[in-house]
Parts: C-alpha cells; structure tokens; sequence
C-alpha cells in the first residue's frame, strides 16, 4: 500500500507560503508517498510562472496538476513542454503544448499514474473529458502496463460532472478528486468499485481577505461578474 497526497488549488502568494510551510511536516506525520498539487492558481491566482516553480521546485512534490487558468501567463505556456511533471488538462485539443498525464516513482518504486482532465459545463470549450479518460487509460496501459495505481484530478465547475467522472472511472482508477470551484465539499468516500472520490479538495490558501490570493468570488472580477449577471464580466476559479 501506498500513501497518496493530494492538495487543491494553490492560490497566489499566500497559497504558496502555506505550501511552503506545512507541505513537508504533513508528508513526514502522515508518511506520504506520493504527492500531487494543482498550482493553476498559484501566479497570482491566475496560471504559472517560472518564479513561481522555483520558488516551489525543493518542495517534495511529484506532480504538478493544473486547469483553465494554465494558459492565462503567456511566460507559464512554454513551462508545459518545458517540465514533464508539470501537467494540463488532457483534454485540450491536440497541438496545445505540453501533456494532460504522466508517470512517477515514489521513492520506493512504486509507479503511479497522474490524469489532469477539465470539465466542459460552464467551462471553455475543450474535448470531451470523458472520451479522454478511455483513451488516456488505454495510452497508460500500453505504455506502462506496470502502473496500478491512477490519480486523476478533475479539474470542473459543475458538481454533477465531477461526480459522473468518479462513477464513470470507479473501478479504473485509484482516485478521482475535484479541482477548480475552491470550495472543499464533504462528500469524500470510496464508491462501490474500489475508486476513492472527493467532488472538490478545495484551495490552498486565504478563505477570508481582500486581494488577488483571496476566495475568488471576493476577488473583483468574479464578484462584478455575479452582480453583472454577465460571465464575460470575469471569471470565477
Ligand atoms: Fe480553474
């Protein structure tokens, strides 16, 4: 058996200083063997940066996971086929940069597969995720045949369609956990064919505040979006 380690959205600055400091202490308590962060968020609530991954690169993390907001740094784009680790929706058409999985060793040996897949409803549009994750595990199986375990981070803003990839992979892969909405739900469980599943893990980082490393819907644009009754007004997560 395996310990795995998933955190949520890393946002801004705060959201990394709390990586930086309780990451390794919660890894050495709980004897995690595996970690997986999604940092979409983690330049200034919007995409990735060089500085940003150094900053972070000492850390003990496997794989980086990320979302919608990936693209939103023109210097973050090229980091996506410049890092191997370092993962997108794989959903994205082809042709985009970078890659939506991969796989890593703990340091014992163990390989484990890492799936990044984003929602389509109320989300850009980009491939179907479900379709993806057929082909995603077929592309895994062929390349990796010794692969067992499967993380998948699905990267949504509707509830229902992050539930539906549990059920829809429960059975296939290790686990299924939500990424985007920032709100952790308390919904996290086992389903009946073996697949841990959490519809969101929630952020890492400020719950309460002003600024931009603050919950999205009290960051301006999204706040001028809910009063505007126009998405185009800004986005949330
Ligand atoms: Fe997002």
């Amino acid at each position: 058996m395996i310990r795995l380690l998933f955190v949520g959205d890393v946002m801004g600055s705060a959201g990394r200083r709390a990586l930086r400091s309780h990451l390794e202490p919660v890894v050495d308590r709980e004897n995690v063997d595996f970690v997986v962060v999604n940092v979409e968020n983690a330049a200034g609530g919007f995409g990735i940066t060089i500085k940003v991954l150094e900053e972070l690169d000492s850390l003990p993390v496997h794989v980086w996971t990320t979302g919608n907001h990936v693209w939103d740094k023109k210097e973050g784009v090229p980091l996506l086929d410049a890092h191997p680790t370092l993962l997108r929706p794989a959903n994205y058409p082809d042709g985009n940069p970078g890659r939506g999985w991969c796989v890593e060793e703990t340091a014992s040996g163990v390989p484990v597969a890492v799936i990044n897949l984003q929602g389509q409803a109320m989300m850009p549009p980009i491939d179907n995720a479900f379709r993806r994750a057929d082909e995603v595990l077929e592309e895994i199986k062929a390349a990796h045949s010794e692969v067992r375990v499967i993380l998948v981070d699905m990267h949504a803003e509707a509830t229902s369609e992050k539930q539906a990839m549990g059920w829809y992979l429960d059975g296939r892969v290790t686990a299924v956990l939500g990424t985007h909405t920032h709100v952790p739900t308390a919904d996290e469980r086992i389903l009946p064919k073996g697949t841990a599943m959490q519809t969101d893990v929630g952020m890492t980082g400020p719950y309460a505040g002003e600024g931009p490393g603050t919950i999205p819907l009290q960051h301006p644009p999204p706040l001028r979006a809910c009063q505007a009754g126009r998405t185009d007004a800004g986005s949330i997560g």
